[in-house]
């Protein structure tokens, strides 16, 4: 057993400014997370040097903000964990440089967490789930079924040959008029309208490795509704959402039905923002039904979080995760395993 128990983490990978003191990978003490949704919003999508500047102005009061909330003092942290990539860097090396200072200053072990295993730790908090298990990852730049093996080695079952989920949640709710971030704008208007439009899915011939494709379904609801446009028709926007928001998962269940069979995986998991999707959660129930345990991270531990960045780090901790030295660099990309 590792003597680190109390970990403060810190993530700043893209819009938001995170920290949080997390016990034992599964116990969330304190959590603070800024976001610049709203300053983002006016340009539809985010500014990396604006990121990266209000990361600066955030970051000192969001780590105080999560030690306050979880009532402890430097004396009481073991260890600190920092996101060192995968996002934008400029908002990474904010995230890092603060963290170095932390670990010099206090003299404490520092941890370099990538972000998609964190994004996968999410899962932990408050729940019992161990590895090995399945895990379909969404996010804004990630879309994969990863083979979590144990708390540090994973393997890429599924990938997105182009695009992420979430770049296309986003990229269709802006031809449809909504603000960003899309996701949570798409899932809002699908309430209203019904899976009428039949949308491209990938085809996959017998035997050949299940893939995410996004791209064409992207390209196929921009060009519905600019065909729409032109020729002065009103665009059925909930139920374009609608019939999106369903192509786009159909995919996760059919990709993971396959991975799970491939694997003879019991344990399948959801991660990364997309996975706050009311619609996912529910179509993924449906593999509880094949005698399949189905876990979801908490809603506020599915976008960007700190805490989740602490249970990755405790676990890999636990594992014989080295301290990383205090000249660690940011990654715009990080390999998954
Ligand atoms: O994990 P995340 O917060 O940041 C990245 O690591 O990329 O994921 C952000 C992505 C965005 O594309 C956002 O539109 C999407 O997650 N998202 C959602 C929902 N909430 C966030 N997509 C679908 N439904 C949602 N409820
Ligand atoms: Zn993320």
């Amino acid at each position: 057993m590792s003597e680190i128990k109390v970990i403060l983490a810190i993530e700043s990978s893209c819009d938001e400014t995170a920290a949080a003191v997390v016990k034992e990978g599964r116990t969330v003490l304190g959590s603070a997370v800024s976001s610049q949704i709203e300053i983002h919003r006016r340009y539809g999508g985010v500014v990396p040097e604006i990121a990266s500047r209000n990361h600066t102005l955030a970051i000192e009061n969001v780590v105080k903000e999560a030690m306050e909330k979880a009532s402890v003092t430097p004396d009481d942290i073991d260890a600190i964990a920092v996101t060192y990539g995968a996002g934008l860097l400029g908002a990474l090396l904010v995230g890092v440089n603060f963290a170095k200072g932390l670990a010099f200053a206090w003299k404490k072990p520092l941890y370099a967490i990538s972000h998609i295993k964190g994004h996968i730790a999410s899962n932990y908090i408050d729940s019992t789930l161990t590895p090995p298990y399945l895990c379909m990852l969404a996010s804004g730049g990630h879309t994969a079924v990863v083979h979590v093996k144990n708390y540090t080695d994973i393997e890429l079952v599924a990938s997105s040959r182009d695009d992420a989920a979430g770049e296309a949640f986003d990229k269709v709710a802006r031809v449809l008029g909504l603000p960003y971030p899309g996701g949570p704008e798409i899932e809002k208007l699908a309430l209203e309208g019904k899976p009428s439009i039949n949308m491209p899915a990938p085809k996959f011939k017998r035997g050949e490795a299940p893939y995410f494709s996004y791209s064409g379904l992207k390209t196929f609801v921009i060009n519905y509704v600019h065909n729409l446009t032109q020729k002065g028709k009103e665009i059925p926007r909930a139920d374009v959402a609608c019939s999106f928001q369903k192509a786009a998962i159909d995919q996760m269940v059919t990709v993971t039905g396959i991975a799970l069979e491939k694997t003879g995986l019991k344990k399948v998991s959801i991660a990364g923002g997309v996975s706050a999707n009311k619609h996912l959660r529910e179509s993924f129930e449906k593999f509880s039904e094949r005698g399949v345990e189905v876990h979801y991270p908490k809603l506020q531990y599915c976008t960007d979080n700190a805490s989740m960045i602490g249970a990755a780090a405790y676990f890999m901790i636990e594992e014989g995760l080295a301290p990383t030295p205090l000249d660690l660099d940011a990654k715009a990309t990080v390999p998954l395993k």
